[in-house]
């Protein structure tokens, strides 16, 4: 793994960037981002190109040996654009405009900005195409940021309808396939088709999905646009874009089928305080993030881009953007760091070089302070660098290999799951359209908690895309493919046909179809061909009423927030007080109809370990683990320091004995552990 940086030489006097440059490379960094904002700095008045400056910042970091992603500027369009395209802003909800002044404020569906989008990318790219320093281009930045994915202007209105037309042919077949009839609300003809925005109550769930794919598939399209005229200009070089985190307004998978590599800003501490919703976590974890936060993204983009995936931007210290922004406790931002290199990043790149003293990210940190002196993060990089020289010096010297490779996830395996956990975004978006679980759930949240279970067990975990293949996995988990699709059950039959795999199935699985509709034979629709039983009914749970199943033998699981009612010749595992039966099995296929607490998931994936023949041992809130390649890892997050002879034992093969290349064996908080395996 190497390390880099986000730089941005315009903002900084063009002194400053050979000792920034000189500097970077002492502290051990080689990637460095820019560019990604800069169009006013590039082309100040239309046709006014000043390209000059960018090429002496990226001789100027190459006479260093750094390496440059260059970012195509096409998130910040500037201010002359708006007086050329006045209506090339996109629109809110409330059908507000989102003005300038800020970032991102631009429509996906205005074809004008995309021709000038394509203009600025083909202009840079020929210039810089061959550059020698140039690994990487990044298309735009953070498509969706602010709520920027979805937009209802009258020309996404326009290609909404063009989209509707492609795909239903006739408006019959429209008003078919969403159900129309049940309000009048059929149309004539395309061009009477709305937006799923400011009816009187709730447009028509099929609506506001079809919106969504198509949304999704404006951002596809423009993100395209770019990476054609880069692969053309620039063979050869990885094209690459930054994705987020909690974050599923459009279908990631999709986007990353025409990327060589997915990378992600990782802000463990601004996910924490922003997005979990529990006041123990909160509390826990304000300092280090949680656990599992920061290691759910990385498999969730490991699984995008066929293996290869960057942090592109890492939280050096305080960010400025979450309700609140504590600092990290000494040593997490190297934790982070290591954590990335155990679950197969290529690169760590922090955000950002230098605080800026201007604008909005003032209170932001980097790894240097505004006065260009180093910042405590740059100290945890430079040792963190350090240490990545140690480990390959200890590969040479013990001939193992001294990098995981960068190959894909199947060829190279570098990390290794026995866990598969099928993540589909459209899914997800049909569960948040009608939150089945009461407005509290969170199919993302949901998702995550299962991940966390699998995670305290010691687990590595891969997080795939609902075609991937699920050969060759020992336990697989579905709980956000909503979506009944006959490629679903063609997966999953392949994989349950050649192997022993276990497999889980949560409440929701395949409850609708493409187009927002209940299967004719109720849920799970196509998949009732691998476990016998149907859902007649579905119930979501104010927060106070928890529910009990008990088992045969005594076993309780405390359920709440979603419970389904099955029919089935199958005898459930448990009961609840009211007569429903709780978690089916049939063969090596289970449906758990209900949402099990922290402690319901962490035995039932306990007893799914065992049945898959999972290693497995209870972690505890604080301590985590994950192999990749010959190296095995651990992390402290809790307060309380930990021994790893005594936490991980003899399940993960740590003795007294064990000799641990980085770390030692006894971790503080925010401490890690590294030690070869074979
Ligand atoms: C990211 C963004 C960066 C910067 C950063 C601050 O979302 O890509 O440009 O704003 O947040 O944390």
């Amino acid at each position: 793994m190497k390390t880099g940086v986000c730089y941005y030489p315009e903002h900084w006097p063009e002194e400053r960037w050979a000792l920034d440059a000189k500097h970077m490379r002492e502290m051990g960094l080689q990637v460095i981002r820019i560019g990604e904002f800069a169009w006013s700095r590039l082309e100040s008045f239309e046709g006014t190109l000043n390209f000059d400056w960018l090429e002496r910042a990226i001789d100027t970091l190459h006479a260093e040996g750094l390496s440059v992603v260059l970012g195509t500027p096409t998130a910040t369009p500037p201010r002359w654009m708006l007086d050329k395209h006045p209506d090339m802003l996109a629109v809110d909800t409330q059908g507000r405009i989102r003005d300038f002044g800020s970032r991102r404020h631009y429509c996906f569906s205005h074809a004008p900005y995309l021709e000038e989008c394509k203009r600025i990318v083909t202009l840079l790219a020929e210039r810089f195409g061959q550059h020698p320093a140039i690994i990487a281009w990044q298309t735009d930045n953070e498509y969706g940021c602010h709520e920027t994915s979805i937009s209802y202007s009258q020309h996404a209105l326009a290609a909404f309808q063009t989209w509707c037309e492609d795909q239903y042919g006739s408006i019959t077949t429209l008003n078919e396939a969403w159900g129309n009839v049940f309000w009048s609300m059929e149309y004539d003809n395309f061009h009477q088709i709305g937006l799923p925005t400011g009816t009187v109550t709730e447009s028509n769930p099929s609506h506001q999905l079809a919106y969504w794919r198509f949304s999704s598939t404006q951002i596809q399209r423009f993100n395209k646009a770019q990476v054609d005229i880069i692969r053309r200009l620039s063979p050869g070089t990885d094209v690459l874009h930054n994705f987020m985190g909690n974050f599923v307004e459009f279908d990631h998978h999709e986007v990353s089928k025409d990327l060589d590599i997915a990378t992600w800003d990782n802000y463990p501490l601004g996910f924490l305080t922003r997005d979990n919703t529990d006041p123990l976590d909160q509390e826990r974890f304000a300092r280090t993030g949680h656990p599992d936060g920061s290691a759910f993204h990385h498999d969730l983009y490991r699984g995008c881009c066929d293996g290869r995936w960057w942090v592109m931007e890492q939280q050096p210290g305080p960010v400025n953007w979450a309700p609140y922004n504590p600092s990290p406790v000494n040593g997490m931002v190297r934790l982070w760091g290591w954590e990335a290199f155990a679950h197969g990043a290529e690169v760590m790149s922090y955000f950002r070089w230098r605080q800026a003293p201007f604008a909005q990210e003032q209170t932001h940190a980097g790894l240097l302070l505004c006065d260009a002196s180093e910042d405590i993060a740059a100290t945890e990089v430079a040792r963190l660098n350090a240490e990545l020289q140690t480990l390959n010096a200890f590969a040479q010297a013990n001939s193992l290999p001294s990098e995981q490779p960068s190959a894909s996830i199947n060829d190279a395996k570098t990390v290794q799951s026995d866990i598969a956990i099928v993540f589909s975004y459209a899914g997800v978006a049909i569960q948040d359209i009608q939150p089945p679980g009461g407005e509290q759930f969170s199919a993302l949240g949901f998702c995550q908690k299962l991940y966390s279970a699998c995670r305290q067990w010691g687990a590595n975990v891969d997080i795939v895309s609902p075609t991937a293949s699920l050969t060759g996995y020992k336990l697989i988990i579905l709980c956000t493919s909503t979506e009944d699709t006959p490629e679903l059950l063609a997966v999953l039959r392949a994989a349950h046909e050649s192997s022993d795999c276990v497999v889980a199935l949560f409440p929701g699985t395949a409850s609708r179809s493409r187009e927002y509709r209940m299967p004719n034979m109720l849920a799970p629709g196509a998949l009732q061909t691998l476990i016998d039983l149907r859902v007649t009914r579905s119930e979501s749970l104010p927060p106070h009423e928890m529910l009990t199943a008990k088992s045969a033998d005594n076993l309780t699981t405390h359920c709440g927030q979603w419970r389904e009612c099955i029919q089935s010749n199958i005898k459930p595992h448990a009961q609840f007080d009211d007569g429903w039966g709780f978690h089916y099995q049939q063969d090596r296929i289970h449906y758990i109809n209900a949402i099990p607490d922290a402690t319901g998931l962490l035995e039932l994936f306990g007893r799914l370990f065992h049945e898959s023949g999972i290693r497995a041992k209870n972690l505890g809130p604080y301590l985590r683990t994950q192999r990749v390649g010959n190296w095995r890892l651990a992390f402290n997050f809790g307060k309380e320091p930990v021994n790893l002879a005594d936490n991980l034992g003899l399940s993960f093969d740590f003795t007294a004995n064990t000799p641990v290349i980085i770390g030692s064996s006894i971790l503080h908080q925010g401490e890690v552990a590294v030690w070869a395996v074979r």
